[in-house]
């Protein structure tokens, strides 16, 4: 009735095309804002799932599998600017009804693989191809990269983010941006901020210092914001500090804005936020995906004064500065053919560059094509090439494990490729009856581990080394499940123990790959593999990718983006994070619980709220500070069929900051790449500080046996600064910094002491 009435009295308010109103250009945005009714500035400020009231909004994406749009205001040739989803590739529907032409968008690495390249200009050219993609299949926005970070390997949206380190993860962010922007589309820097777990998602209050709150929380989105000045930015759905993310003032105008300058538009997570004038009023310009209640809530504040027109406004004119930006203004027709085959190549070049040889004993990789492999774990015949949610791309083809061998001529061992083939088969079926009911939020089901013990000796007789992949996916609206995500199943277990013990009775050797999107429980297996590679969820070319590496035709140059600790227990953030599992998102009836006022907010811990009492303790600033006997694997640690050395480290003063140049020497007997990391160890001062940090890094190009280079990385003297809660500021203290260049978060071997004043 509400809606009949309001419908009613806008179609009265609405004057129709009369062509008298100004068309939109670049230079007459504050003109078309004077114009326009309280109603169409309204309908901006909504993304599209509102009623098509008086023919102003729109309804349809234009786009099918698109996430939302700016609706368009036809009278003032407004059009309508289309929003899709990312990060790892456009996510659009690959087919339409009534059309025989396909809409596949190529799937390229998730984001923790693109950061463990450490290479900026890899990852900026995977930007390139994305956001070719999205500008050939019509879309203005990619919702995307997410550059939350990772506080605990328990999220079940790791996948989408970049690092537990906020230079790394805004540095990777800053390039994917400037990389899809080159196109001429946007991106949405997502989920600002503070949003490291999917239990509660909606309603959790994420508490924590200021301290922290600045320097790792913030740090990453502020590094983003000023490397590459995004086109817009998403808030995410947690509150913080008691504050809604997405009608947080003092994050979204002062700190953002104020503090570091952005000057796009921001937008609401699709359905974030409680109270649409608080949003508007924040700073917050578009609340997605709109809705006709919120279309109303909007307006009547207007109405009755609640929200200003001074704040009205200053959201219409960013909108539209955004739309004059797009390829839908600028009537750029795409031609839904982006080059799929060259972006392929593409997603494996970078791919190739992510992946991290975390164990290679007695060289057992790489492994030659002359011997045969006995191909074990069901994940070998179906990769998985990225998680799930709206972070989850349509893509044409995952090349699988086997087939990634047999491209590259390895020779597999026939009786167990059989059984994994006739067993695949069958597992389809029963997969295909649990997952008929599956939403975008359930994990698919996995076939599980069956093989045969006398297969395992079998092929233990006649193959030459074994593999065996293990493989987990997740995503989006829920976290992981410790006992069935984390750790290994009993199944999986066994499957390592026996290939272990029947290949090693043979002297032969047995290699684990982990095809996942975040940490697993390595320690009670890992003294069984003589190689462990971790190759992520490698996009649609995973397993041609990971072939390569196998055979030594890539040298693995991944170095990890967090640290893997020995055992979940120890993490810095265990205690302090939701432990309640459930198949689907926990979240959306308590949301609406709170919505209504049934239940007080934020009463119990690890529901509906998380300390975040680690403060700025946590990754490797933990594990290297306080429990190094905790470390598995340290942060930015990474192995190579190579090795390396690092001489000759200065450190030279130049303006803003300082020049580290290390020279690296390929001293081994292969090609290859590494990686040069800045650690900066601050002297004692006011602040308690991490025994290090990350401020710098570089990938070397590849260098041949005997070959050097040398490296120079700028360390900005801003990013030294600690945030002082006692005098609200960033204050470096004076004294001696340990600058220290090393492979990883643990190598000591070149150090420079500067002294700051
Ligand atoms: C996700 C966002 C996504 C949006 C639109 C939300 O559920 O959190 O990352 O961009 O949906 O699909």
């Amino acid at each position: 009735m509400l809606i009949a009435l309001i419908t009613a009295a806008m179609i009265a308010a609405t004057p129709q095309n009369d062509g008298n109103v100004p068309q939109l250009r670049e230079d007459n945005i504050s003109e078309v804002v004077a114009a326009m009714t309280p109603e169409e500035k309204c309908m901006l400020i909504i993304g599209g799932r509102a009623k098509n009231f008086n023919g102003i909004g729109y309804i349809n994406t234009g786009v099918p599998g698109a996430a939302g749009v700016i609706n368009g205001i036809p009278r003032y040739g407004i059009p309508t600017v289309i929003l899709a989803d990312g990060p790892a590739g456009l996510r659009i529907s690959p087919t339409r009804e009534n059309d025989p032409l396909t809409y596949y968008c190529t799937g390229y690495p998730i984001a923790s693989m693109l950061s463990s390249t450490w290479n900026i200009d890899l990852v900026e050219e995977a930007g390139k191809s994305i956001g070719n993609e999205v500008l050939e299949y019509g879309i203005d926005v990619l919702l995307a990269p997410g550059a939350n970070i990772h506080r605990n390997p328990l999220c079940g949206r790791n996948f989408e983010y970049y690092s537990e380190d906020p230079y790394l993860t805004g540095m990777m962010a800053a390039a994917m941006i400037n990389g899809i922007e080159s196109n001429g589309v946007g991106t949405s820097l997502k989920h600002f901020a503070v949003n490291n777990q999917e239990f509660n998602r909606l309603a959790n209050n994420s508490i924590l210092s200021e301290r922290t709150l600045r320097e790792i929380y913030l740090r990453n989105f502020e590094i983003a914001v000023k490397e590459s000045q995004p086109w817009t930015i998403m808030t995410s759905y947690n509150f913080i500090n008691g504050e809604h993310a997405a009608e947080s003032h003092r994050l979204l105008t002062d700190i953002l804005r104020g503090e570091w300058g952005f000057e796009g538009v921001v937008m609401t997570d699709w359905g974030g936020g409680y109270d649409e004038p608080a949003i508007v009023r924040a700073g917050n310009e578009m609340i997605q995906p709109g809705g006709d209640q919120k279309y109303i809530n909007v307006l009547n504040a207007i109405k009755d004064g609640s929200l200003s027109m001074e704040d009205v406004d200053r959201a219409v004119t960013r909108i539209l500065q955004l739309v004059v930006k797009t390829p839908k203004f600028k009537g750029y027709v795409h031609s839904n053919t982006p080059d799929l085959a060259e972006h392929a190549k593409v997603c494996k070049k970078v791919a190739d560059e992510g992946v991290v040889l975390l164990k290679n004993k007695g060289a057992a990789l790489p492994v030659s094509r002359e011997q045969e492999i006995a191909l074990f774990g069901t994940t070998s015949y179906d990769f998985i090439a990225g998680g799930t949610g709206s972070g989850d791309v349509h893509r044409p083809y995952v090349v699988d494990l086997m087939t990634g061998l047999s491209n590259l001529n390895f020779k597999l061992e026939k009786d167990v490729t059989s059984f994994y083939k006739e067993f695949m088969a069958d597992e389809a079926v029963r997969r295909k009856r649990l997952d008929g009911k599956a939403k975008w939020y359930i994990d698919a089901e996995r076939a599980i581990e069956v093989v045969p013990e006398e297969l395992i000796e079998k092929a233990s007789e006649t193959a030459d080394a074994a593999m065996i992949t293990i493989g987990r996916v997740f995503g989006e609206g829920k976290d992981r499940d410790y006992t069935h995500s984390y750790c290994l199943s009993k199944r999986e277990q066994e499957l390592i123990d026996r290939v272990s013990k029947a290949f090693h009775a043979k002297g032969k050797k047995l290699t684990v790959i982990l095809n996942v999107g975040g940490f697993v429980e390595m320690t009670s297996w890992q003294d069984k593999a003589d190689a462990i590679l971790l190759c992520w969820q490698p996009g649609q070319e995973g397993g041609n990718t990971v072939a390569s590496v196998l055979c030594g035709e890539v040298n693995p140059s991944g170095h990890l983006p967090s640290t893997i600790s020995t055992k979940y227990e120890l993490e810095p953030t265990a205690n302090n994070f939701p432990q309640v599992y459930t198949y689907k998102p926990f979240n959306y009836s308590y949301y609406r619980q709170i919505l209504h006022k049934k239940l007080p907010l934020h009463t119990v811990k690890d529901i509906d709220y998380t300390l975040y009492e680690e403060g700025i303790f946590m990754g490797y600033r933990y594990f290297n500070t306080c429990a190094p006997e905790a470390i598995a694997y340290p942060f930015g640690f990474g192995l190579s069929y190579t090795t390396f050395a690092f001489k000759g480290m200065k450190v030279e003063p130049t303006e803003g900051g300082w020049n580290v140049k290390v020279t690296v020497t390929n001293t081994g007997k292969v090609a290859g790449k590494d990686v040069v990391q800045v650690y900066v160890k601050a002297p004692k001062g006011k602040l308690e500080k991490p025994e290090r940090e990350l401020k710098g890094f570089a990938k070397t190009p590849e260098l041949a046996p005997g070959q050097s280079c040398e490296v120079s990385i700028f360390v900005s003297r801003e990013y030294l600064a600690s945030f002082n809660e006692a005098t609200n500021a960033w204050e470096i203290d004076k004294g001696n910094y340990t600058f220290v260049a090393g492979q990883d978060s643990i190598d000591n071997s070149q150090k420079v002491k500067v002294k700051v004043d």
